[in-house]
């Protein structure tokens, strides 16, 4: 991978710091935006509004337009691998995701894995009129569930549930639940290296139920499922950079960053700078890590907070962004002072 100077956060997944830090938030594209509420109201349901490349297109230049963020990523969901799977998943206003449960003990293997990947056409589509439309400087990141975040909602079904289905499956059917994570890293790496053909600079693998877990299973369900998958995206010939986000790993993130041969780590809100620099490899891109809800509250904190993030990771390759999504109650101009103390602090 060669430096790219041109696009700074593309740049800083590449190993190279940058003054002022790039920055893009996780699901800047949400219903804390008016623009984005208007044009969700024209499509039928959610997963259409994903499936229409038209409107996943411009939910996805919302941002940059907005804001000026460095990075846009893709406007899709990370349980559309699951409706490609004939999974059969709804969003329900209110409740959230509801998916047709895998069989105790069953696969994720109904569809062959190309009409999974062929189904999923109209993403790649949005990548690459995105990729059009975007200016030279701008990163286009591209992304998909890692496969315990995504089987997760295959076992239990739905959202917001306290997931012990799932994780109760790890001790009473480990070999069980490895085929399910299989199906899924090989399905999850043909989708997502259809993302790179279509013109993505760079992949997120979003595991954002990683917490929780006892470290031989985290071994067994994030760890290795995750570096298969990197292996895998490489094997078909994917070069660009591969940012993972195990949500809740703790003291386990360095096991996983030294395990998944990852580029970069998204840290979640509760991961301490210290850590991080004490037990993550001098030169190690990382990607994070502001608590949503303190971009929700703002005032003199949040900028507090800001500033200490900045110089926590003055010396390594860093990406500004939130330790988890965007809250639909942010208001605007809470995101609009975090881009101004990040601009105006550049020397
Ligand atoms: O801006 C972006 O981050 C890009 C798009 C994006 C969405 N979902 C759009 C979305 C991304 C990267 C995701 C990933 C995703 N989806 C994750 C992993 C990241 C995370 O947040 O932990 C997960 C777990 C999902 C599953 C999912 N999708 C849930 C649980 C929900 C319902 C919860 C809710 O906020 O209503 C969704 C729906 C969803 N995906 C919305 C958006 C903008 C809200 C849908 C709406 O418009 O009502």
């Amino acid at each position: 991978m060669a430096n790219d100077v041109t696009k700074p956060l593309l740049d800083v997944l590449l190993g190279n710091r940058h003054d002022p830090v790039p920055v893009w938030m996780m699901r800047q594209a949400g219903r804390h935006l008016p623009e984005y509420l208007e044009l969700r109201s024209r499509a039928k349901n959610f997963l259409d509004f994903c499936y229409t490349p038209s409107l996943a297109t411009e939910a996805t230049l919302q941002p940059i337009e907005r804001y000026d963020m460095d990075g846009a990523i893709l406007f899709a969901d990370i349980l559309l691998v699951l409706d490609a799977l004939g999974q059969g998943v709804r969003f329900e206003k209110g409740v959230g995701p509801i998916v047709e449960p895998v069989e105790p003990g069953g696969r994720l293997n109904k569809v062959p894995v190309q009409t999974a990947k062929e189904r999923l056409s109209p993403v790649y589509e949005t990548v690459s009129r995105v990729r059009d439309k975007l200016d030279q400087s701008k990163t286009l990141i591209g992304f998909a569930g890692a496969p315990w975040t995504v089987g997760l909602y295959a076992i239990e079904g739905r959202g917001g549930t306290d997931k012990n289905t799932a994780r109760l499956w790890a001790h009473e059917n480990p070999a069980g639940l490895d085929l399910l994570l299989d199906d899924l890293v090989e399905v999850t790496a043909h989708y997502m290296a259809a993302q790179a053909e279509a013109g993505v600079d760079a992949l997120m693998m979003f595991e954002s139920w990683a917490e929780g877990l006892a470290n031989d299973v985290f071994e067994q369900i994030i760890v290795q499922p995750n570096r298969k998958l990197v292996s895998r995206l490489r094997e078909l010939g994917v070069d660009v950079p591969i940012i993972g986000f195990p949500r809740g790993a703790g003291t386990m993130l360095p096991a996983y960053v030294d395990a998944t041969a990852v580029n970069a780590v998204g840290l979640d809100t509760a991961i301490s700078p210290g850590f991080v620099n004490r037990e993550l490899p001098d030169r190690f891109p990382v990607q994070g890590h502001l608590d949503p809800l303190l971009l929700l509250a703002g005032g003199e904190k949040m900028d507090r907070r800001v500033i200490e993030l900045i110089e926590a990771y003055r010396d390594r390759p860093h990406i500004f962004n939130l330790g988890h999504g965007v809250l639909p109650e942010t208001p605007i101009k809470n995101v609009e002072r975090v881009l101004e103390i990040i601009r105006n602090r550049a020397k």
